[in-house]
């Protein structure tokens, strides 16, 4: 049960109201490191790819690394384009089969996005792929995508509507959650998860998932967030493990220790999440309903 198209994964925990880690690895190893972590836990899980890294890496070799990885785990697992705002890259990666691409046309009006968005969902259906589908920015920039200046936050009604109009499977709402490290104690706005929901009950996604409270967590994710994205603390578990193990050993030059140290400090920042979000152990439950 490897590769699954992302509904699969985000239908059951939004109706049973779990949350799913959906975390953007950098390379093999983070990619190798996350779902060993989901494997252990049995717990369905997206991987995220930023625009960032699939330039580095190149969209079609970052296919097949996937791909050569995902097939081997016995549990539910989907690949995702995070926040990506242009539309070529777009399509190379719905050619190249990711499942769910984030079309983030935050930075124009909502016509213009709801327009756009609208193409998007359907060049993503003739691939059998999800879109992802944003408003308003999210505070904070990502690997070089978005803003560290607070946007426009509409009214929920013109989230709802750019739903209806649009057909995207899921929607990132403006939640008071900003990507990268919280400086203060973010200001949350729950209801507008819970009104969303009401008017649109498609699974919410939250962003800007490092550094929140455990139960700021459970409370976005009973609400509807179904999916919850984590980029920041594997970028500081990545860097932080080299950092320390070069440090603890100066004058050692043996690139597996390394890497293995690195693995593991992923794998438990992976573990970390999943063990909060309610996921583990679902992939049990999916293999039940989908054999
Ligand atoms: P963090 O970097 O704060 O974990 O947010 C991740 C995210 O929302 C990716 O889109």
């Amino acid at each position: 049960m490897p590769v699954v198209p992302i509904s699969q994964i985000l239908d059951p925990a939004f109706a049973e109201r779990y949350g799913v880690a959906a975390i953007n690895i950098v390379d093999d190893l983070s990619l190798d490191a996350v779902l060993s972590a989901a494997t252990e836990f049995e717990s369905p899980l997206i991987v995220q790819t930023s625009l960032k890294t699939v330039k580095s890496i190149g969209a079609r070799p970052l296919y097949s690394m996937w791909r050569a990885r995902a097939d081997e785990v016995p549990v539910p697992v989907s690949l995702h384009l995070d926040h990506c705002p242009d539309r070529e890259w777009i399509t190379t990666c719905l050619r190249a089969g990711w499942n769910s691409v984030l079309f983030d046309g935050s930075a124009l009006d909502v016509a213009e996005n709801t327009r756009q968005t609208v193409e998007v969902v359907a060049e993503a259906e003739r691939y059998g792929a999800q879109v992802e589908g944003e408003i308003e920015t999210v505070l904070g920039v990502e690997d070089d995508v978005g803003s560290d200046e607070a946007g426009a936050v509409h009214p929920v009604e013109v989230s709802a509507r750019f739903i209806e109009e649009t057909g995207v499977y899921s929607f990132a709402p403006a939640i008071g959650t900003a990507h990268g490290l919280y400086k203060h104690a973010p200001e949350l706005k729950p209801n507008r998860v819970t009104e969303l929901v009401e008017l649109h009950p498609i699974p919410m996604v939250l962003h800007g998932g490092t550094g929140l409270k455990e139960e700021e967590f459970l409370d976005l994710i009973s609400r509807g967030c179904a999916k919850v994205n984590i980029s920041t603390a594997l970028k500081i578990a990545f860097v932080d493990a080299h950092r320390e193990y070069l440090d603890a050993n100066p004058g050692k030059h043996d690139p597996p220790s390394l890497l293995s140290h690195v693995r593991a400090a992923v794998k438990t920042m992976a573990e970390y999440h999943i063990g909060i979000f309610g996921s583990a152990g679902r992939a049990r439950t999916f293999s039940a309903t989908a054999g």
